[in-house]
């Protein structure tokens, strides 16, 4: 049978009562909605039982599905009975992977789709069982054995539901229904630049744990220390005092700390760490033992602050050498997801020339940070309140809360997340201040460690001069600007003679700069946009580079983007063919002309700076 999976489990006699209470709960109540809870982060070093691979879909473009109770998984008993849906006998998909690239009647839909997994679960004395997705684009509702357990919204950041008093021994059958159409008061809302990948795109686990066992965990260094941890654990399951243990063995350190009653246990201590940074991708071996669990993390130890208009590494200033990048698979398309996308991405980038890579405009997977703070590459982390969100909505501005706690919660012990961006060109307005600001407020309460910034667009451009207002730069460490200059902005003199004026003096990154070329294209003539030619893009690239030399404050550049990606609203029939074309790449790697000026651009930075 498919996805078999056969685990030992007694239940202990108390825990016998306490399913007999929860059983009862759920009869009297019609069943639990639980709503998904804040995923375990690091799930690699769990006990894992993936569920990844084939599992039966029913493709569901009109919706009838929730009218038919598809999770019931209907049979038909009497011979009169006919049931007008059924996972078997239909079509199926891999797991992790968007549907769009799959089946090609779904290449362009944003629908529904139900996918149905089945498994088998023997009883294991005194566990717990989680049921974890990596995402699931757009929204998730999750059954089990027909009952529901709860949804999910939010197409990039990992949830989870405890199944442990819902599971059955013997056969199980999780239900999903996916659906990715957009929504007004969705993050992303109705208009965005990218492809929207439906599916459970990212991995399925099941997550078994000890009764009591170590929830969560925050162990990086304090925000202007480079020896100081101020971390903590949390244990899950207690009601008592427990132990909890930190060994990092290559530091022979070894030190014990108290929990409190309701399981958070204050880790502070201090060691002399090799710090992480670009030159040397330092990562320890961090152990965290309670009485009853052991979860290993590879953490890097790293100090990022902001000081006058410079951003400091460990203490020296540095230049962000960035690029745009979106989750999509190299050469081939649809979304990303492995450790080889990553690896192949990242290593564009670094041949780029690169220290810092901007996922944009979303969480990517866990494979593409991991791997970025392994290859010393910082790592800028967004979520997708992007362009027209209604931010007078009070939904909206709970799910923006939601995603932001998602993320920090799944990245916050990855050293080489160095940005939190909170949004990408929204329009000013009294709500957005708001929702910003007081987001802002609950980043830096979640983590104080790095630097958060919103990415905002509505720079005045005039006589050349270009005046940067928005006072909602205020309340972040780096003022990024995205500007179009030489594309979708013709320049108003020479780039050289630009005058910028701030209305605050911080660190500046341009965050997204540059224009479109189709790889190879030398028809028509050089100097107009409409040529889509590979000289066009150059120029627009060298006279950037004549801007970033009389811009105050630079401490970084970030060009939109890495390689040519999907995006329906693309639609030029020679030159795009649904495709962004501002890659520096082609969507093959292809290197485009003007990757070579800010290579060499890169370069010569590098040489600027005594830091990476
Ligand atoms: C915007 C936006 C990107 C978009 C890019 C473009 O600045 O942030 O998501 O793809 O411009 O127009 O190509």
């Amino acid at each position: 049978m498919r996805g078999k999976i056969l685990i030992k489990r007694s239940y202990p006699v108390h825990s016998v009562f306490r399913n007999f209470t929860i059983t009862l709960i759920i009869i009297l109540t019609g069943f639990s909605s639980l709503h998904a809870q804040n995923a375990m982060m690091n799930v690699d070093a769990r006990k894992l039982i993936s569920l990844n691979g084939t599992w039966d879909v029913i493709l569901d473009p009109a919706g009838g599905g929730e009218w038919r109770q598809i999770w019931l998984e209907k049979k038909p008993e009497k011979k009169t009975d006919f049931i007008e849906y059924s996972f078997d006998g239909g079509p199926s998909l891999q797991v992790p992977g968007d549907f769009n690239t799959q089946m090609p009647e779904l290449t362009y839909e944003e629908c529904m789709v139900w996918y149905r997994k089945i498994f088998n679960y023997e009883l294991d004395s005194g566990k717990r069982l989680f049921l974890h997705f990596g995402a699931v684009n757009y929204t998730a509702d999750v059954y089990l054995n027909g009952k529901k357990l709860g949804s999910h919204e939010g197409g990039f950041t990992p949830f989870q539901f405890e199944i442990t008093d819902f599971v059955k021994s013997g056969r199980n059958s999780i239900v999903v229904k996916v659906n990715n159409q957009r929504n007004k008061e969705g993050l992303p809302a109705l208009g965005f630049d990218w492809f929207n990948y439906g599916g459970i795109t990212r991995d399925v686990n099941l997550i078994l744990t000890p009764r009591r066992f170590i929830e969560d965990y925050f162990i990086q260094l304090g925000k202007h220390s480079f020896k100081e941890i101020n971390g903590w654990v949390k244990i899950n399951g207690i009601h008592s005092i427990q132990d909890v243990r930190i060994l990092i063995p290559e530091l022979k350190l070894n030190k014990i700390f108290k929990s409190n009653q309701d399981g958070m246990v204050p880790v502070n201590f201090s060691a002399a760490f090799q710090l992480w940074s670009p030159e040397n991708p330092k990562l320890y071996n961090v152990i965290i033992e309670s009485e009853t669990d052991t979860v290993a993390d590879q953490i890097g130890f790293r100090n990022i602050e902001v000081k006058g208009n410079q951003i400091f590494l460990n203490g020296k200033s540095i230049f962000v050498r960035a690029v745009n990048i979106h989750e999509e698979k190299p050469i081939k398309g649809g979304r990303a997801n492995s450790a080889t996308d990553a690896r192949v991405l990242l290593g564009w980038a670094r041949d780029l020339g690169c220290n810092l890579v901007r996922l944009a405009h979303y969480p990517h997977n866990e494979n593409m940070v991991k791997m970025a703070e392994q290859m010393g590459i910082m790592v800028w982390d967004e979520i997708p309140v992007y362009q027209q969100i209604q931010f007078s909505s009070p939904v909206v501005q709970q799910k923006m809360n939601q995603m932001m706690t998602e993320m920090i919660g799944r990245d916050k012990n990855r050293c080489g997340v160095v940005i939190w961006s909170l949004s990408n060109e929204t329009n000013s307005s009294p709500d957005r201040d708001k929702s910003l600001i007081d987001l802002s407020k609950k980043c830096r309460l979640l983590d104080s460690t790095r630097l958060i910034t919103s990415v905002i667009n509505d720079q005045q451009y005039k006589n050349n001069n270009i005046r940067v207002w928005d006072t909602l730069y205020k309340y972040f460490d780096v003022m990024s600007i995205n500007e179009y200059l030489g594309w979708y902005v013709p320049w108003q003199g020479r780039p050289a003679d630009t005058k910028w004026e701030f209305v605050y003096q911080k660190p500046v990154i341009i965050s997204e700069f540059g224009g479109e070329a189709k790889f190879g294209t030398n028809i028509g003539p050089k100097d107009e946009a409409a040529s889509w030619s590979e000289e066009y893009q150059e120029q627009i690239y060298k006279d950037q580079v004549a801007l970033f030399n009389v811009t105050p404050n630079l401490a970084g550049v970030c060009a939109w983007i890495l390689v040519d990606y999907h995006s329906p609203t693309r639609m030029h029939p020679v030159y795009q063919q649904g495709y962004n074309r501002k890659g520096l790449l082609s969507e093959l790697g292809e290197k485009k002309k003007a990757w070579f000026v800010l290579n060499q651009y890169y370069k010569s930075k590098k040489l600027d700076y005594t830091s990476p």
